[in-house]
């Protein structure tokens, strides 16, 4: 079986009604991360840091994956995928699509503020101070914030290196070491971009890029390549 590999970000969700980073209005765009998304920021005022996540976590019972995540999922009868996301909600996986390595953590999830392998599922979205992880520290966001390590990274890029298909959707590719899983990619794979502000880019071989949403470029995309592998069997 041929392997798909997704690389997604922020863009996949926003048709869903979850709001990117640096798009116009992006949470980037109306936050500073150094308030909320840093060890310093959790230091700080860990407050603020959790009623940040805790709205996050809130929205994410409201919303619902849409036609970009469905279509992934709809790949899997006929090749193996593996979707990476940096994205921290769980539409992937609610959308049926069964292998998901999250980069930058998972909202429903919490993890002590000292041990970062001990991560529980949280009951419901609010996390308050005085939640205690096992260990007895104040629970945290299961979230990579800036300056942490991307503990999945070396996974991943093991296998983006296995890739006959590399799919990017909806990130910017401004964040590493995300960003550069790009350069993983085995040089015989066919690499598409699925954004609207996509760019023709000279930088990789065998690149096409789609320049739409994604509720409308991923099913475009989809049964694209679900058709040539029909009319090769
Ligand atoms: P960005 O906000 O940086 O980029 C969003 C991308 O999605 C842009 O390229 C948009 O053009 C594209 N986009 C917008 N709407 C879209 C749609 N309907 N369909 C497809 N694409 C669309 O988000 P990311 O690249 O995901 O990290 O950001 C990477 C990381 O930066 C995030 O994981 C987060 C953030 O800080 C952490 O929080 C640790």
């Amino acid at each position: 079986m041929k392997k798909i590999v997704v690389l997604s970000g922020a863009g996949i969700s926003a048709e869903s009604g979850i709001k990117t980073f640096r798009d116009d209005d992006g949470l980037w765009q109306n936050h500073r991360f150094e308030d909320l998304a840093t060890p310093a920021a959790w230091e700080r005022n860990p407050q603020l840091v959790l009623d940040f996540y805790n709205q996050r976590r809130k929205q994410l019972y409201e919303v619902e994956p849409n036609d970009g995540h469905r279509a992934l999922a709809q790949l899997e009868p006929y090749f193996e995928v593996q979707i990476i996301t940096q994205n921290v909600d769980d539409l992937h996986e609610r959308a049926g699509s069964t292998q998901v390595l999250h980069l930058h953590g998972e909202l429903k999830k919490v993890r002590s503020s000292i041990n970062p392998d001990l991560i529980t599922p949280l009951e419901g979205w609010e996390l308050k101070i005085g939640d205690t992880a096992a260990d007895g520290t104040q629970l945290r966001p299961h979230i990579v914030w800036f300056g942490e390590n991307v503990p999945n990274i070396e996974q991943a890029a093991i296998i983006v290196s296995k890739a006959d298909v590399f799919i990017v959707v909806g990130t910017s590719l401004q964040v590493y070491p995300a960003a550069g899983l790009l350069d993983w990619v085995p040089s015989t794979a066919a690499i598409y971009l699925v954004d609207p502000t996509a760019n023709p880019s000279n930088r990789y071989k065998n690149l096409s890029f789609m320049r739409e949403k994604a509720a409308k470029g991923l099913p475009l995309l989809v049964n694209q390549l679900i058709q040539s592998h029909l009319n090769t069997i």
